[in-house]
């Protein structure tokens, strides 16, 4: 009699926890039994519980953002060159030098960056005649020797690089302040009058 009563309380009790499990489905993970096995009570940087907003942090959030003008590790470079995009700050830059020197190693790091991210637009050897502009339906971009590229400062280059220029995007987020003074470097080695002193820089 007792085992029966065992039994039966078994199946029932399966069943129960069988139907409570099908809310699963969707974006619902279904019924957790113990939820301490899943959520730690403390609050963790990395996890961020919808229906449990963080109560001592600003925005209920678990992480914390940085301070300001944190700079990360390593990324010192960066603090040079925080400009406020605008037009004013595009002449600023003018009087930027370059502090990469030109060597035949970043030549060669020059034209792989380059490779990588310009030429669908500027084209092999800079002409403004990339694979994007072929078809005629995007504007073709100044040809590094042309006078305009020319008599641009490199600062001015760096600006637009970093921050964009109308249809050409930011690449602040892609290339490093290094990396973009570095392909600067191949931008001179086509555009005229900087072409020799690049290329004897480079011996
Ligand atoms: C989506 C196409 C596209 C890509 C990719 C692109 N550019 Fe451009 N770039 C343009 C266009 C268009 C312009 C002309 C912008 C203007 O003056 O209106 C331009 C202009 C420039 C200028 C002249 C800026 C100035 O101050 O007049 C430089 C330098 C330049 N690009 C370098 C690069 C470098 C280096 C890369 C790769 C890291 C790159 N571009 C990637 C389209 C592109």
């Amino acid at each position: 009699m007792k085992l029966k009563f065992l039994y039966n309380a078994l199946i029932i009790g399966s069943g129960i926890a069988i139907l409570a499990g099908c809310g699963a489905g969707g974006n619902s993970t279904g019924y957790e039994y113990a939820p301490n096995m899943y959520h730690s009570f403390a609050y963790e940087p990395f996890t961020q519980m919808a229906d449990e907003p963080n109560t001592i942090n600003p925005n209920g959030m678990n992480m914390r953002l940085p301070a300001p003008n944190t700079i990360a590790r390593g990324q010192m470079d960066y603090t040079n060159y925080s400009f406020t995009v605008s037009n004013a700050s595009y002449e600023a830059s003018a009087s930027l030098k370059n502090p990469v020197a030109s060597s035949p190693a970043v030549l060669a790091e020059a034209k792989t960056l380059y490779n990588i991210n310009c030429t669908p637009c500027h084209g092999d050897a800079g002409k403004g005649d990339g694979s994007i502009v072929a078809d005629g339906k995007f504007p073709p971009p100044p040809a590094y020797d042309s006078d305009r590229i020319k008599t641009t400062p490199d600062g001015k280059l760096f600006y637009s690089i970093r921050y964009g220029k109308n249809l050409m995007g930011a690449y602040g987020t892609v290339l490093s302040p290094k990396q973009i003074w570095t392909v600067i470097h191949y931008i001179r080695t086509v555009s005229g009058p900087y072409k020799a002193a690049a290329l004897t820089a480079s011996k």
